[in-house]
C-alpha cells in the first residue's frame, strides 16, 4: 500500500503519471463519474483550510465517492487526548483513503506508520504539502508546457512555507531549472534544503532579498504568504508581513511570458489589480488541484478507468 507523505515518496514517473491522468479527467470528465462508487475518503483536518479540504472533497464526489470528515481539532476527539495514530486506525476501519493536515510536522508520517489504508499528507505545520506540489506541477505543464528548463522566483516566506520546501524537493528532479530565492534573510529557506536538495543535486540557485532585482529573468514567479500561525512572536510578523507585494509597477520589466502562481490564501502579497492580468495563474491552479487530487485518488486506490 502507498501512502503519500513527501513528495519524493513518488518518482518522476509516478508524478508524470498523475499530472497525465490528470488531464485525460479534464479532456474526459465523464468517464470518470463513477470511478470511486461506493468508496469514502476521509477528510482529517486538524488544522484550518479552504482550497486542501474542499478540492479533496469535490475530487471524490466528482469521482462518485463519498466524504466524511472533520475541519478543526476542536470537532475531533483530539480534544479528548486521543492520539493521531487512534484517531487513523480508527477512522481506516470506516474510509478506504485518507487526507490528513496536521499542525505537527510528521503527524502524517507517524499516521501512515498504523494505518489500514491509504495516507494523504495534506500538510504538515511547516514541514511539506505534496498534494500542493501536484498542483503547482500540474499548473506549470498546462501554462508552460513542461516541467524542464526555466527560472523560478520562490517569493515569501521560505522559512515556514510547506508548499515551497515541497516544490523545491519536486523540481530538483526535473532538468534545467534555475531557482531565485526570494527572501528577507529572517525567512529563507531552511538549512537543509540547500544542503540536502540544492547542493547535494548541484542545482543552480541564487538567494536575493528583493524581487525587482531578478524580475526581468523569471518564467515563473511563485509567491508566498508570510505564515502568521507558524510565528513566535507577533511584532515578528507585523515587521516582516509587507516585505513583497506584487503589483502593476513590479512588472515593469517582466516577461509577458511570465506565470504569476500562489498556492493561496492570498493576504495581500498580489495585488487584486493583476487578478485580470493573463499572466495570473493562481485561479488556474487552485482548479488544477480538483483535477489533481481525482487523479491521485485514483492511483493510490489502484481504481483503473
Ligand atoms: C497553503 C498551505 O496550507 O500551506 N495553502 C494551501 O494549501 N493552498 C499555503 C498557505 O497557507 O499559505
Amino acid at each position: 500500500m502507498k501512502h503519500l507523505i513527501d513528495p519524493t515518496d513518488l518518482s518522476v514517473e509516478e508524478i508524470d503519471g498523475i499530472l497525465n491522468l490528470a488531464l485525460d479527467i479534464i479532456s474526459n470528465k465523464e468517464r470518470y463519474s463513477e470511478a470511486c462508487k461506493g468508496k469514502k475518503l476521509a477528510t482529517l483536518f486538524f488544522e484550518p483550510s479552504t482550497r486542501t479540504r474542499l478540492s479533496f472533497e469535490a475530487a471524490m464526489m466528482e469521482l462518485g465517492g463519498n466524504v466524511l470528515g472533520f475541519s478543526s481539532a476542536d470537532s475531533s476527539s483530539a480534544t479528548k487526548g486521543e492520539s493521531v495514530g487512534d484517531t487513523i486506525r480508527v477512522v481506516g476501519c470506516y474510509a478506504d483513503i485518507i487526507a490528513m493536515r496536521h499542525p505537527k510536522e510528521g503527524a502524517p508520517m507517524l499516521g501512515s506508520m498504523v494505518s489500514p489504508v491509504p495516507i494523504i499528507n495534506a500538510g504538515d505545520g511547516g514541514h511539506n504539502h505534496p498534494t500542493q506540489t501536484l498542483t503547482d506541477l500540474l499548473t506549470i505543464k498546462r501554462e508552460k508546457g513542461d516541467l524542464n528548463n526555466f527560472t523560478i522566483g520562490l517569493c515569501g516566506d521560505l522559512k515556514f512555507g510547506r508548499t515551497v520546501h515541497s516544490l523545491i524537493k519536486a523540481l530538483s528532479r526535473y532538468e534545467g531549472i534555475k531557482f531565485i530565492l526570494i527572501s528577507p534573510k529572517e525567512l529563507k529557506v531552511p538549512d537543509y534544503i540547500i544542503t540536502e536538495v540544492f547542493e547535494k543535486n548541484n542545482i543552480d540557485y541564487e538567494e536575493v532579498t528583493t524581487m525587482e532585482e531578478v524580475m526581468s529573468k523569471l518564467d515563473i514567479i511563485y509567491m508566498t504568504r508570510v505564515q502568521k500561525e507558524r510565528f513566535f512572536n507577533e511584532a515578528d510578523y507585523v515587521r516582516l508581513k509587507d516585505t513583497y507585494i506584487l503589483d502593476k509597477s513590479k512588472l515593469k520589466n517582466a516577461k509577458e511570458t511570465l506565470s504569476i502562481m500562489h498556492p493561496l490564501p492570498r493576504v495581500n502579497e498580489i495585488s487584486t489589480e493583476l487578478d485580470d492580468d493573463p499572466r495570473a495563474a493562481y485561479f488556474r491552479q487552485a482548479l488544477n488541484g480538483k483535477y489533481v487530487r481525482m487523479a491521485l485518488i485514483l492511483t493510490l486506490l489502484g481504481v483503473n478507468v
